[in-house]
């Protein structure tokens, strides 16, 4: 069999053969934003082992303990009598002027569409930016919160579904968390961005077990993991600083295991197996990239949001550094599962076309959460 007939090609990976036809990501909108409710099949048995032997994957064993020591209470570990001046969260907007990111250069540029703004404006994006990714942060919570539920369920090794457990309560105090600060200390919500729903729904609705991993635990979480990081140096405002440290320790555990469990199970799938499981992080990858174009906020913000979007997909290289450091997880991962270079090197191929492979060689995420752990560096400095 040919290569073309047995594997999907682009349009039908993505729904589009372009990697960046514009049209195609803009049309991918969110239309309805009063929707509360949105329901997915999730395609999936529910599965009992009578293998109750505790600690016959000695690694997800330890993970398992480490999280039960590990927990933390939102309400009372975080001070939320903290006022919160939501203008100096980031300190994206120095002088009136975008100060780091990849705004910054966009914003210079000739015809740019930010030409005319003044610090007022500029003001007003820093507020609607930080609405618009912690509210997309939130909604992500929300779908690790779904998916390690199924994961409860699906997977058939007993240390697996003892770890997830622990997991799911660990989901539960970060959407409530990000909910609360969004509520409280900045002004309400953005409704889900439509290709992070779209990834969501995706991963969901698989009914292969390993696939809820490598969408959430190796992909999603990745992400999540590198633009906590990021936002936490980044902000100085202390009770975000505090909550996204915390949320942080956790989600290194979660990124170990989806990393420990799929290593083992990876290690017995064909080649055309591990091929259908790269096409999917392919996915989940642009995806994600798609989603920080935030749409969302161009158009609250009256901009033009083509011309942004489109200078933003142009960037040269050594000016999205923002964008790719956000796969500095997700690629060392990918490489230690082995879906760089299973099917001819399929994956590394495409990760060179998005400009992410250069972080292949940097720590995977299998011990981080050794050295994340904020909760018990915390207690112990405070003789606990
Ligand atoms: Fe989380
Ligand atoms: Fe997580």
């Amino acid at each position: 069999m040919t290569e073309t007939s047995q594997f999907r090609n682009d349009a039908e990976i993505l729904g589009r053969s372009d990697l960046n036809d514009l049209e195609a990501i803009m049309e991918v909108s969110n239309t309805d934003t009063t929707e509360l409710l949105h329901s997915v099949a999730d395609n999936a048995n529910a599965i009992f082992t009578w293998d109750y032997e505790k600690g016959a994957r000695p690694a997800l064993n330890k993970l398992y303990e480490k999280a039960k020591t590990s927990q933390w209470n939102g309400e009372t570990d975080l001070d939320w009598s903290i006022e919160v001046d939501p203008t100096r969260i980031l300190s994206a907007m120095q002088d009136g002027q975008a100060a780091a990111g990849p705004l910054a250069s966009v914003a210079t540029a000739p015809g740019s569409p930010f030409a005319n703004f003044g610090e007022k404006e500029w003001e007003q994006l820093g507020l609607e930016s930080i609405n618009w990714r912690l509210s997309q942060f939130m909604h992500g919570e929300q779908g690790a919160l779904l998916c390690t539920a199924k994961i409860v369920e699906t997977v058939p090794w007993i240390d697996a579904k003892y770890y997830a457990a622990t997991q799911v309560v660990d989901e539960a105090r970060h959407v409530e968390v990000f909910a609360k600060y969004l509520d409280t200390k900045l002004t309400g919500y953005y409704p889900i961005n439509s290709h992070l729903k779209m990834l969501l729904d995706d991963i969901i609705t698989d009914s292969r077990w390993d696939m809820t991993y490598l969408g959430m635990q190796i992909m999603v979480e990745g992400l999540a993991l590198a633009a906590f990081g990021f936002m936490h140096s980044m902000t100085e405002e202390p009770l975000l600083k505090k909550l996204l440290r915390y949320v942080m320790s956790d989600e290194a555990r979660h990124v170990a295991f989806g990393v420990l469990s799929l290593k083992e199970y990876y290690a017995e799938l064909s080649d055309a197996e591990l091929r259908e499981r790269q096409e999917f992080a392919f996915e989940a990858a642009v995806r994600m990239r798609d989603r920080f174009l935030q749409q969302e906020v161009w158009d609250r913000m009256g901009v033009d949001k083509k011309k942004v979007m489109k200078m933003l997909l142009e960037l040269p290289p050594e000016e999205q550094v923002f964008q790719q450091m956000l796969f500095s997880k997700i690629v060392p991962n990918c490489k230690k599962l082995g879906l760089l270079d299973a099917s001819g090197g399929w994956l590394r191929k495409r990760f060179e076309e998005i400009g992410v492979i250069q972080f292949e060689d940097w720590a995977d995420t299998t011990e981080e959460f050794l050295t994340f752990d904020a909760v018990t560096t915390d207690r112990a400095a405070a003789g606990a």
